[in-house]
């Protein structure tokens, strides 16, 4: 039945009582006596409803530890939904508890530290990585501010300038850490940490591993192509040992001297303790000598053009030649007599730009984005026949990379592809 019905039908029945009452008094014993009932009866009534008003009061003071008061009347009703609405919270309670040991327990056991600050940087909670991660103390530091707490000047520049869609990379007791701040909620930021000392040290190994394989082949390849070059050079020699034999091993020798060349700058280009060196660059001697270098290349088998229309810039003229030259070298390569090559130079609203656009094989879509990876060649046979190691974009991108410059690479299969390296304003 309907709540409402439910509470007015039993109170209007009891004030019908008791005015039918007060009536048959006032009938039978005259009226001051059955006025004097009537208000008896209506005192009673309110007396009534105050006790119930008192142990609900009462109650509402201490709901979870004492019990719930039996009602009469509509307070039984009354009594028994705060009854089923105090179970009904006890139980959400206890599953949103269990819910937050669950959570807390799968957060304990990530290997990344997370840390739950409020707007204001305040600590909130953390996870024990993040604890041994940061020097923190979930139950010491809550509440404090986490700048206060780490104190690396990397960090509070990166919390001054606000720019969290970037990580910060941070060296804090021994350990290289990546750490990224990470809005949610409006008002709470989770602060991630993640341990890269152990990838670092791996990488490190690679690269000194790669370092120091390539310099130790270095000087054997150097003795062994000389004395090729020496043996070639014979005038005693059979024409099959000469064009073919020797001229094969010249070949070769000379493939994995630019290769290890090609490794070594690589190496160079990606340590730490070798910084840029920069310097105002002349763009119209640089772009003049890789043209006549690259009209000699080609032979006369492709028209080469070059247009220069923007600003000199700061950088390294050894690194920028060696970028700009693999790119020209393979607009030369890879694109078939007849061709035609344009190298530009221009000042854009982005800042310079270097472009090669070529009209040569093009490449597909889905190896673009792969071009810059060290040993990646479309075609690993054409590449081989240009003796290509697949060595000269990873450079180029290392370069760009220190001079604060990006790639770009527009190109359809069969037309041509153009190169665009753009430099920062
Ligand atoms: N202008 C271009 N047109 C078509 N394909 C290209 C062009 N430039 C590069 N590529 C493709 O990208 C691959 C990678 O180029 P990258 O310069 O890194 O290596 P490579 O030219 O093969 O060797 P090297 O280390 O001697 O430069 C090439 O093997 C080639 O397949
Ligand atoms: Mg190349």
């Amino acid at each position: 039945m309907n709540p409402q019905l439910l509470f007015w039908i039993p109170a209007a029945l009891r004030l019908t009582i008791v005015l039918l009452g007060a009536a048959a008094a006032g009938y039978f014993f005259g009226v001051t006596a059955g006025l004097a009932i009537g208000l008896l009866a209506l005192l009673v009534l309110v007396i009534v409803q105050l006790k119930y008003l008192y142990l609900l009061s009462g109650w509402l003071d201490h709901p979870e530890s004492e019990k719930l008061p039996d009602g009469w009347g509509a307070w039984t009703d009354v009594f028994s939904r705060l009854y089923r609405l105090r179970r009904d919270d006890e139980r959400n309670r206890k599953d949103l508890s269990e819910w937050l040991t669950r959570f807390r327990q799968a957060m304990s056991l990530l290997p990344d530290g997370v840390a739950i600050m409020d707007d204001v940087l305040f600590l909130e909670w953390c996870n024990p990585t993040a604890e041994r991660h940061l020097g923190l103390s979930n139950t010491r530091d809550k509440g404090m501010r986490v700048t206060n707490l780490i104190r690396d000047p990397a960090f509070i520049d990166y919390i001054i300038l606000g720019r969290y869609d970037q990580p910060l990379t941070l060296n804090v007791r021994d350990r290289k850490l990546v750490v990224q701040i990470i809005p949610f909620e409006n008002r709470r930021q989770i602060l991630v940490t993640h341990d890269v000392t152990e990838t670092e040290r791996i990488d490190m190994m690679r690269r000194d591993f790669i370092a120091n394989a390539s310099h130790e082949l270095r000087t054997p390849l150097t003795v062994i192509n000389g004395f090729l070059e020496i043996a070639y050079a014979q005038p005693d020699l059979d024409q099959t040992t000469r064009m073919g034999h020797l001229k094969l091993m010249i070949e070769q020798g000379q493939r994995m001297q630019n290769l290890i060349e090609d490794m070594l700058t690589l190496t160079r280009l990606e340590s730490i303790d070798y910084p840029l060196r920069k310097e105002q660059v002349n763009i119209r001697n640089l772009l003049e000598q890789l043209l006549r270098e690259a009209e000699a290349l080609s032979g006369g088998r492709h028209t080469i053009t070059l247009a220069i229309d923007g600003p000199d810039i700061e950088g390294n003229t050894d690194e920028l030649r060696s970028a700009f030259g693999n790119l020209v070298t393979n607009a030369i390569r890879y694109t078939p007599e007849g061709g035609q090559i344009h190298i530009q130079w221009s000042q854009t609203e982005n800042g310079p730009q270097f472009s090669v656009q070529d009209s040569g094989i093009g490449i597909r879509a889905e190896h673009i984005a792969r071009l810059t990876e060290r040993f990646y060649r479309v075609d690993k046979s054409r590449s081989r026949e240009t003796q290509g190691t697949g060595l000269g974009l990873a450079i180029v991108k290392h370069v760009l990379l220190r001079h604060g410059a990006t790639l770009a690479i527009e190109s359809e299969e069969g037309k041509g592809s153009t190169f665009m390296t753009r430099f920062p304003i």
